[in-house]
């Protein structure tokens, strides 16, 4: 990568690197185990129409609000935005967290700080990630599949969200 690549510039200036990596990985907790399970997700989102029905109402919701509908100025945008979230969703459970997968974070950072959803602006936009799942056998009838991930997922959110809970 050119030594004027913008994201490169970023990585370098937040002195990002290799170590730092995994030095936030072991502050975070994520260890082998965590990619494990994201992976484990990956073929539910590869379920035919499952990331474009997420995506579709991660929008719906979003559209709903007039500060966050003014930062999408029309629809070629929108279609645009719907295509790089899916592969933005998809990417999130491949199970490869290694610099370039920071490097793309990075990248959709500077690009939402561009179009002024700045998170440490008035708009206060962050995002955490909690998830849920019910697992077999331990969950012995698929009639209490749904009630046990719901369980999962709430456990996930009250222990301080960002974390997978498997149940
Ligand atoms: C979970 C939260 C979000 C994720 C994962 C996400 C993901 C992405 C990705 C992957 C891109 C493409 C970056 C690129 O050009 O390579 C993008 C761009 C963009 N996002 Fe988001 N986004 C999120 C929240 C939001 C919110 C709340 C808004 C507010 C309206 C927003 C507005 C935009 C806009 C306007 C662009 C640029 C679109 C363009 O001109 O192509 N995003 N986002």
């Amino acid at each position: 990568m050119a030594a004027t690549d913008p994201i490169t510039t970023i990585t370098h200036e937040l002195g990002i690197d290799e170590a730092d990596i995994a030095r936030r990985k072991s502050f975070l907790e994520f260890t082998e185990a965590d990619v494990a399970l994201l992976k484990q997700l990956h073929a539910l989102l590869e379920a035919p129409g499952s990331i474009d029905e997420f995506t579709r109402v991660f929008y719906d919701h979003l559209l709903a609000y007039p500060e966050m509908r003014a930062l999408i100025p029309d629809e070629a945008t929108l279609e645009r935005l719907k295509k790089s979230q899916s592969a933005y969703f998809n990417g999130l459970t491949v199970g490869d967290y290694g610099d370039e997968y920071v490097r793309q974070r990075l990248h959709v950072g500077a690009v939402h700080q561009r179009v002024g959803l700045d998170p440490s602006g008035e708009s206060g936009f962050h995002v955490t990630f909690s998830c849920g799942i019910a697992s077999f056998p331990e969950t012995p009838t698929a009639a209490d599949f749904g009630s046990r991930a719901d369980e999962a997922l709430y456990e996930a959110k009250h222990a301080g969200r960002n974390r997978v809970v498997l149940k």
